[in-house]
């Protein structure tokens, strides 16, 4: 008994001490064009201090993987940033002293779509978290009147082709029946 309290005392200490980083959101839908704020949480101990932070956040989309943002000690890497984001992305570098990341990225892209994954390291430890970003198409670019025009056209040729083989139906039996009463006759 007392060696199970011991270490579940040890244990949640560890957990206590752990180095935590989390995502606010583990999935984000945007629309093209848009724009979305990204979040991560980070466990801090020292507020208000770059004292060894690093933080590189990357990208995993369809078409590629790379680097999307790059800080340490209070300082930005824009050259470290992938040419598929250069200009469209900001952080809040006041908010990131209090473990928070806000990556807000700009004029979103279908193909931005995919995994985003941040890698936080302290003095206190080194973890990750990641989120997955759904850009969906703009409303305007899926032209809804051509798609509603297909389904009513293509039920349209069905009432005409059930109407046509209805007619023909008609005048083959009507055709027998005359045949039959004629050949009776005859
Ligand atoms: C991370 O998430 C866990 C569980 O939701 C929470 O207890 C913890 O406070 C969070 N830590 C940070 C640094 O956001
Ligand atoms: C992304 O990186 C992983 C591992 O490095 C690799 O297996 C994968 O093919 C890469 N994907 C693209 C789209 O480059
Ligand atoms: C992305 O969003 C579109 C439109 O809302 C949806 O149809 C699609 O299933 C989503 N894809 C994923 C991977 O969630
Ligand atoms: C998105 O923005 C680009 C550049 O500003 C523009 O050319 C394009 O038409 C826009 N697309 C939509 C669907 O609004």
């Amino acid at each position: 008994m007392k060696m199970i309290s011991l270490l579940l005392l040890i244990l949640s200490s560890c957990l206590c001490a752990t180095f935590v980083v989390n995502v606010t959101q583990s999935s984000y839908e945007a629309e093209e064009n848009h724009s979305i704020t990204l979040e991560w949480t980070f466990t801090t101990r020292t507020q208000g201090n770059w004292r060894n932070l690093f933080v590189i956040c990357e990208f995993t989309t369809l078409l590629k993987n790379g680097t999307i943002y790059v800080h340490r000690d209070g300082v930005e890497f824009p050259g470290s940033q992938d040419d598929q984001f250069s200009g469209r992305v900001q952080i809040d570098k006041d908010v990131l002293r209090e473990g928070r990341i806000r990556l807000h990225v700009s004029r979103l892209r279908t193909e931005d779509s995919g995994l985003y994954l941040c890698d936080v390291k302290t003095e206190d430890g080194l973890n990750t978290a990641f989120c997955r970003l759904n850009v969906s198409a703009a409303a305007d670019q899926l032209q809804p009147p051509t798609e509603n025009l297909q389904p009513d056209s293509r039920g349209r040729i069905g009432v005409y082709v059930s109407l046509g083989l209805f007619v023909l139906t008609v005048i083959y039996v009507s055709f027998q029946f005359l045949k039959s009463k004629l050949g009776r006759k005859c």
